[in-house]
C-alpha cells in the first residue's frame, strides 16, 4: 500500500496542465503574471518552464510605446506556428492575451490574429479561469469591460491557498527574498502622451488590512523586502485599522511593524502626491530605503504644461531639497520623455539642465510616442524621429555620467546589503544596497536571505564590489546607574 503513494502522486502531476505566461512591461503586470498563475492553479494549473511545453499561453502585454504594442503582435505569429505544430502532433495549445495591448485594442488582437483563443483586459482577471474553460470548449472570448471590473477581487479575493501554494513551491527553487505588494492600481491624472488611465482604469486603493495581510504572508515565506506598487503608489490612500483614510506615509510605518519585514520600497511616485507624511517617513522609518523614483518627464514649464503633469519646474526642485532635507543619501531616479510634440532645443536644454541640477542616480528616458486616443498623439507639431534619436543619446550620455557620480559616492561607504542569490563565480553572493544597485561579496551562500553590513570597494559597470565589514559591536546595554542617571 505504501509503496503506491509516489505513482498516485506523480499520476496526478500527469493531469495538471502546464501555463506559461510571457509577461512585459511594468512591474505591475510582473505582480499580476504571478496572480495569474494563482487564479489559474484553481483550475488545475501549473506552471510550466518553457512555452513549448504549455498547454497555456498567455502574454501579458504592455501598450505604452509603439514598439512595446507591436512586440505581442510579432510573438503571436510565431505562437501561431508553435499552435499549429502542437496540433500536428495531437496536442491543444490555448493562447490568450492580458495587459495593457488587450484591455486597448481586444478586438483588434482577435481580427488580426486567429490562433488566439481569449483577450481579458487587467481589471477582469478574476474571470480567467472561466474564460480557459470556454476556450478550451472552442469559445473565444474578449473580457475587457470596465463595467464588470473587479480587479481587487483577484487581489483580495483569490483562494489564498493557491498564493501560499504557490509561494511554497517557489520557496523550493528560487526563493525570493525581496517581493512586489501591488496597493493601488490605476491612474486619474491623464497626462497627454500616457495611455495608462485608458488601459487601467480610474485609481483604486486597496485597504489597509489587506495589504498588511499579503505582506504578513511574503513574510511567512521569507521575503525580507517589499516594493510596495501603484501606477501612481502616492496617491494611495486607504482604510486604516482605525477606520479612517491613511495615506502611504502611515501605511508604511504600519508596515514596518511587520516582524521579519526589514525593508520597504514603493514606486511609482507622482510628484504631486509626495505629501508631508511621506517625506516625514524617509526621515524616520529606518525600514525606508533611501530610493526615490520620481519622474519629471521634462524639465521645461512649456512642456510639462502641455504635458498636463499640473506642476513646474521649481515646484520639483523644491519637492526634492525637501526629500533631500529629510534624506541626505537618498537616491533620485526618474523617467524622462525626448521629443513630446513640440519640444524645442530650448525645451530641452532645460530637461538637460534639471539632470544636472538633481543628479539623479538612474534614469529611464525614452523618445515620445504617439499613442492612440491620448490627446498629444493629434497635435501637429510632432518632433521629427532623427531629432527625437539625437537627443535621447544626448540625455542618456548626462544621466549615465551622473548616474556613475552617484554610485562612485558609495564606494567606501559600510551599506546593508540584502543578500538574494549566489553569484557568477564560485564562492560569490550578491545582494542589493540600499540605493537598489548590484553588489557582489565573496561570502558564503548560506548568508543568502540575510541583510549584512559590506565596505563597498570598487565600482562595476552597474554594479559594485565589496566586502563583509566586522560585525557591529554588540550595542552595550547601559548599566542600571547610567540609564537612571
Ligand atoms: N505613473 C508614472 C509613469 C508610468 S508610465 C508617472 O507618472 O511618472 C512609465 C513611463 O513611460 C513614464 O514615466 C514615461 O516616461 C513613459 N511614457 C509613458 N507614455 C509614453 C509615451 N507615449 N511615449 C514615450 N514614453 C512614455
Ligand atoms: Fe501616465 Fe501620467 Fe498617470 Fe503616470 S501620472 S500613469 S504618466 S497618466
Ligand atoms: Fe505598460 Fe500597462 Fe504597465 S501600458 S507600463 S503594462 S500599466
Amino acid at each position: 500500500m505504501l509503496g503506491q503513494a509516489p505513482d498516485v502522486m506523480s499520476g496526478l502531476d500527469r493531469d495538471l496542465k502546464k501555463v506559461f505566461v510571457k509577461t512585459y512591461g511594468c512591474q505591475m503586470n510582473v505582480y499580476d503574471s504571478e496572480r495569474m498563475m494563482d487564479a489559474l492553479a484553481t483550475a488545475g494549473y501549473a506552471a510550466a518552464e518553457t512555452a513549448e511545453s504549455a498547454d497555456l499561453i498567455l502574454l501579458n502585454t504592455c501598450h505604452i510605446r509603439e514598439r512595446a504594442s507591436e512586440k505581442v503582435y510579432s510573438e503571436l505569429g510565431r505562437l501561431r506556428v508553435l499552435k499549429g505544430e502542437a496540433a500536428e502532433a495531437g496536442r491543444k495549445v490555448l493562447i490568450g492575451v492580458a495587459g495593457c495591448v488587450a484591455q486597448a485594442e481586444g478586438a483588434e488582437i482577435m481580427r488580426r490574429a486567429p490562433a488566439v483563443d481569449l483577450v481579458v483586459g487587467p481589471q477582469s482577471y478574476q474571470r480567467l479561469p472561466a474564460l480557459v474553460a470556454d476556450a478550451a470548449a472552442g469559445k473565444r472570448s474578449i473580457e475587457t469591460d470596465f463595467a464588470v471590473a473587479q480587479k481587487f477581487s483577484v487581489l483580495d479575493g483569490l483562494p489564498r491557498g493557491e498564493e501560499s501554494r504557490r509561494l511554497d513551491r517557489e520557496a523550493t527553487r528560487d526563493k525570493n527574498y525581496s517581493a512586489f505588494l501591488t496597493v493601488q492600481e490605476g491612474c486619474d491624472k491623464f497626462c497627454t502622451f500616457c495611455v495608462v488611465p485608458y488601459t487601467r482604469g480610474a485609481e483604486v486603493s486597496r485597504p489597509v488590512a489587506a495589504i498588511a495581510a499579503e505582506a504578513q504572508r511574503l513574510v511567512a515565506h521569507g521575503v525580507r523586502e517589499v516594493t510596495l506598487l501603484g501606477q501612481n503608489v502616492n496617491a494611495w490612500h486607504g482604510e486604516g485599522p482605525d477606520g479612517n483614510d491613511w495615506g502611504l506615509g502611515r501605511l508604511l510605518f504600519h508596515l514596518a511593524e511587520i516582524p521579519g519585514l526589514d525593508r520597504l520600497r514603493y514606486t511609482t511616485s507622482h510628484p504631486r502626491d509626495m505629501d508631508d507624511a511621506l517625506i516625514a517617513a524617509h526621515r524616520d522609518l529606518p525600514a525606508l530605503m533611501p530610493y526615490l523614483h520620481l519622474p519629471v518627464q521634462s524639465g521645461s514649464d512649456r512642456i510639462l504644461a502641455a504635458m498636463n503633469r499640473r506642476h513646474s519646474r521649481a515646484d520639483y526642485l523644491r519637492l526634492v531639497d525637501r526629500v533631500r532635507a529629510a534624506r541626505p543619501d537618498i537616491a533620485l531616479s526618474c523617467d524622462f520623455i525626448v521629443g513630446f510634440p513640440g519640444e524645442t532645443e530650448a525645451d530641452f536644454a532645460d530637461t538637460l539642465s534639471i539632470i544636472d541640477t538633481v543628479g539623479y542616480a538612474a534614469a529611464f528616458s525614452f523618445k515620445y510616442s504617439p499613442r492612440p486616443g491620448t490627446p498629444a498623439a493629434t497635435q501637429a507639431d510632432q518632433v521629427p524621429e532623427a531629432e527625437k534619436s539625437e537627443r535621447l543619446q544626448r540625455l542618456q550620455a548626462s544621466v549615465n555620467r551622473h548616474a556613475r557620480v552617484f554610485n562612485a559616492s558609495t564606494v567606501g561607504r559600510t551599506a546593508e546589503v540584502l543578500f538574494e542569490r549566489k553569484g557568477k563565480r564560485p564562492g560569490q553572493i550578491v545582494g542589493r544596497s540600499p540605493w537598489l544597485l548590484p553588489v557582489h561579496v565573496d561570502a558564503s551562500a548560506t548568508l543568502i536571505g540575510t541583510i549584512g553590513r559590506v565596505v563597498i570597494e570598487t565600482l562595476g559597470t552597474n554594479s559594485l564590489n565589496g566586502r563583509l565589514a566586522a560585525p557591529a559591536a554588540e550595542p552595550r546595554i547601559p548599566l542600571p546607574m547610567e540609564a537612571t542617571a
